[in-house]
């Protein structure tokens, strides 16, 4: 057989149903600061032709399809039946009642007279509607646009109210929830959050161990609306929310949108340990002057903060497997409130490594970013993707886009996939095998004479 007719060993399946993209997705947000109105004024400033969706793999991204002889690369949006920019509509609930342009000018990321002024009109017509949002769960916040109710139930039904109006206002076909609020303090899984009627009966009895969140996730699930967590609290990481998402037929995932010093980490790590080199400590520190940095100078937000940055080097190091290059790891996270950076973080990572012989040396990394322009084109991509998860009928946890995620969500047993360019092959698998094109192995020996014998 010639090179170009040999099949590589990961045979193309039946495509799946997928149902179209046709007519209106509202995407609603919650929370309106400073990564929801990069987003929205970002997508709106993308439509009118006057900037490009860079960070976006669901408009800049492309796919391999079939053998690297073919010379197959379609762009992701053409292969896929993805929602169209032109059909989004945008909705949030703020415990803050700026409306999204008092957001974008109070947060400063985007250039005032460049992407904001220029489509003001629009972002005015996007205000908040009332937040389920109590302070205990955070503490750095005060905020009026609050909804009242005799308990948690209450306030979930209230939510559910809210996404049914909201979907007949706007005419919309379809809708996706992405949680872009602040990060709630730490809370581990309890017996309120095993099954669905225990969690129903401590929203009835105001139980603290449901958070806001919970009521968001829970509300999204009910009205068929799939979910994505972009913080690192809860939320739907929890047996009921993952059990009814499952019944309903739902997607969800989270969590905590991966950016910036998490995604360096997930890409230096598995570099580490591909080439056997060791890692004695791992110090990362940032500065940040936003509210989310406000927000998470409370130590009960950080703490769930850290929870999910310090999890990422014990999967993908494996110290179990390897200690004695990960056994004594040293890993420490930072983050300060420091006003004057704003939106734009800082974070230093020193690496101390060690290699042949256990000869130590050091690797520094300086991130200069902007959180929120990190974090705009993932909401997009979250949004999209989502939706198509839900049209293809995928429900439950979608482990394929761990990509965007520094706490991936996997199913029950399963250890989350962190390392960024496995969960890239992940993303982009999935979408071959959904549309019955020829899963990508890199096995490559088709290309080679040896495959023969
Ligand atoms: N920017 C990034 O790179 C990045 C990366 C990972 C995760 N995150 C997470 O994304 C979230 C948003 O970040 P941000 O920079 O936009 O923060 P932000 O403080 O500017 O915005 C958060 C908004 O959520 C609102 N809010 C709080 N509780 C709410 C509730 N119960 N219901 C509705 N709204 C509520 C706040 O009033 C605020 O307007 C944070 O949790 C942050 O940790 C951001």
């Amino acid at each position: 057989m010639s090179r170009a007719t040999k099949k590589s060993p990961a045979a193309p399946a039946a495509p799946h149903k997928v149902a179209p993209a046709k007519g209106k997705l509202g995407v609603l947000c919650v929370g309106l600061g400073a990564v929801a109105s990069t987003f929205i004024a970002g997508v709106e400033n993308v439509r009118r032709g006057r900037a490009r969706p860079i960070g976006s793999l669901t408009q800049m991204g492309t796919i391999r399809l079939g053998k690297r002889t073919e010379k197959r690369s379609p762009l992701i949006r053409e292969f896929v039946p993805l929602a169209d920019l032109k059909d989004l509509v945008f909705g949030a609930w703020d415990p803050v009642p700026d409306n999204a342009y008092q957001s974008c000018l109070h947060c400063g990321v985007l250039d005032k007279h460049e992407h904001v002024e220029p489509i003001a009109d629009f972002l005015k017509s996007i205000t908040p509607m009332p937040a389920v949002f109590d302070q205990h769960y955070v503490k750095r916040l005060e905020g009026k646009n609050v909804k009242k109710g005799k308990n948690k139930r209450e306030l979930a039904e209230a939510l559910r109210q809210d996404i049914r109006d909201f979907k007949a206002r706007h005419k919309c076909d379809r809708l996706v929830m992405v949680w872009c609020a602040s990060t709630e303090i730490f809370i581990v899984p309890g017996p309120a959050h095993k099954n669905l009627a225990a969690f129903e009966k401590a929203m009835e009895a105001n139980d603290p161990s449901i958070a806001p969140s919970m009521l968001y996730a829970y509300a999204a699930i009910m009205e068929n609306v799939p979910f994505a967590n972009g913080a690192p609290n809860l939320c739907c990481d929890v047996p009921a929310l993952e059990q009814l998402a499952r019944d309903r037929g739902v997607a969800i995932g989270g969590k905590d949108f991966k950016t910036g010093q998490t995604m360096v980490k997930t890409v230096l790590s598995p570099m580490f340990k591909a080439r056997m080199l060791g890692v004695a400590g791992w110090y990362s520190t940032n500065i940040l002057g936003n509210r989310d940095g406000e927000v998470l100078d409370d130590p009960e937000s950080f703490k769930t903060k850290e929870e999910s940055k310090l999890g990422v080097l014990e999967y993908i190091l494996q110290p179990k497997l390897y200690p004695e290059l990960y056994g004594d790891l040293y890993h420490k996270v930072r983050i300060n409130y420091y006003p004057p950076r704003g939106d734009n973080k800082e974070g230093w990572d020193n690496i101390d490594i060690f290699g042949w012989l256990g000869y130590p040396m050091q690797i520094k990394v300086d991130f200069l970013c902007r959180d929120s322009i990190l974090a705009a084109p993932l909401v997009l991509d979250l949004a999209i993707f989502f939706d198509l998860a839900q049209r293809a009928g995928l429900s439950g946890i979608q482990e394929w886009l761990s990509f965007y995620f520094k706490s991936p969500q996997a199913a029950p047993g399963l250890y989350p996939e962190h390392d960024l360019f496995i969960q890239q092959t992940k993303l982009k698998n999935t979408l071959r095998w959904l549309m019955g094109e020829e899963v990508i192995t890199h096995l490559g020996v088709e290309y080679y004479e040896y495959a023969d014998r």
